[in-house]
């Protein structure tokens, strides 16, 4: 094995991950360290301490904690940035507050998140909404990522979306050029940067975007449930929660943070889990988990004799997609049973069926070795022998 990459070593201990499995889709549900968890536990066994003060006092104050940790990790001012449980409350919450009509346009990318295209073709059915989808080819370079989603656009666009990393083609879009063209319009403009904190370093007021929302623990290791939503100011006051309740009539963001009774504890840890990120490298271990990421890419493509010169110019940096050869996991059922198989190997990885083909998407994160890849390669040469 080469020294290329410096070891991982023992971090893999701060992981509850099976050791008897490869895990190369880190990003797809996270994966919660040993230290976020047991803050969380220390949280849920004071709340049931003493249940009522709790709820009533310190969960309030604990909440605004978590909030305002993540505002300053992400460089933004407290009151500009409210927590919700993810991508998927935060695409639904904005669906709802944008008082859409009948004949009203969004756009997406054909790169875009399944469920919020789901949620989109909602709001279609619901309300006589109108889909356009801005069409980039996967190599597509960023200017015409620009004249894709231009070409949408017209005075009833009504929201852009725009994701920062893909999910099914792992590729960094240029978001704040698209903003940009989407200026001409008065919609509001969308970041799904669901695969962002803790993967790519964004100067979130800078994009022009209207808003911004980030899962924080897909990558940067908060507990389950978290993400950071961000409005620019003209759309604080219009932006309403999903669902009322005791802050109900509180300004953004402290209309986000009372939810009923709930297990809030993840948000509670935010401030362990970004320490623990920092403490793990922070945007150093982010660019040692990119030469790996690209590493892997490499050994896999190089291994089933495929080359990668169709793939996105600008990848995500722990998130490569690796293309198949031609026929194998084509269709999204095909896709399923390979992943199927090599999940029954003992490897999870993503396995995408798209634009006709069929892909891996391997995914870097602390914990992941060139081992790691390696098994990815020879579980791979089993299945397509
Ligand atoms: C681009 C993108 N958007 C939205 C989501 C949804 O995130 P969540 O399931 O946390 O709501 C994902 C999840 O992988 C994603 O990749």
């Amino acid at each position: 094995m080469t020294a290329l990459l410096s070891s991982s070593c023992d971090v893999r201990d701060l992981f509850a991950l099976d050791p008897s499995r490869t895990h190369l889709s880190p990003g797809a549900y996270g994966a919660v360290p040993y230290p976020a968890l047991e803050a969380q536990q220390v949280w849920r066994q004071r709340a049931e301490a003493d249940p009522h003060r709790f709820h009533r006092y310190e969960l309030p104050q604990a909440v605004m904690a978590g909030r305002h940790a993540a505002a300053d990790w992400l460089g933004l001012p407290h009151d500009s940035m409210a927590l919700v449980t993810n991508v998927t409350e935060a695409t639904s919450t904005l669906l709802a507050s944008l008082e859409l009509r009948a004949g009203d346009e969004i756009v997406l990318s054909n790169h875009g998140y399944g469920a919020v295209r789901l949620a989109v073709d909602a709001w279609c059915a619901r309300a006589g909404i109108v889909l356009r989808e801005a069409v980039v080819a996967l190599d597509a370079g960023d200017e015409d990522v620009v004249a894709a989603y231009g070409e949408q656009l017209s005075e009833r666009t009504r929201l852009v979306v725009v994701d920062q990393i893909t999910s099914p083609t792992a590729r960094m879009m240029p978001v704040a050029a698209v903003a940009q063209t989407a200026r001409r319009t008065d919609a509001m403009v969308l970041v799904d940067a669901a695969h962002g904190p803790g993967h790519v370093a964004v100067d979130i007021e800078a994009l022009g975007a209207d808003a911004w929302v980030g899962n924080l623990h897909k990558w940067a290791f908060v507990s389950r449930g978290t993400a950071a939503l961000w409005l620019a100011s003209r759309w604080r006051e219009r932006v309403r929660p999903l669902v009322l309740g005791w802050s109900a009539t509180d300004g953004f963001p402290e209309c986000f943070d009372a939810r009923g009774t709930a297990d809030m504890s993840a948000w509670m840890v935010v401030p362990d889990a970004l320490r623990l990120w920092e403490s793990l490298g922070g945007w150093s271990m982010v660019a040692r988990n990119a030469r790996l990421a690209e590493w892997g890419q490499h050994l896999v493509a190089d291994s089933i004799g495929v080359s990668l010169d169709s793939t996105p110019a600008t990848p995500a940096p722990a998130m490569r997609l690796v293309p198949l050869p031609d026929g194998v996991a084509a269709d999204e059922v095909a896709a399923e049973d390979l992943y199927e198989a090599l999940s029954a190997d003992s490897v999870e990885v993503g396995v995408i069926a798209w634009g006709g083909r069929g892909w891996l998407r391997p995914g870097t994160q602390v914990f992941t070795t060139e081992e790691d890849h390696v098994h990815l390669a020879e579980a791979l040469l089993r299945q397509l022998r």
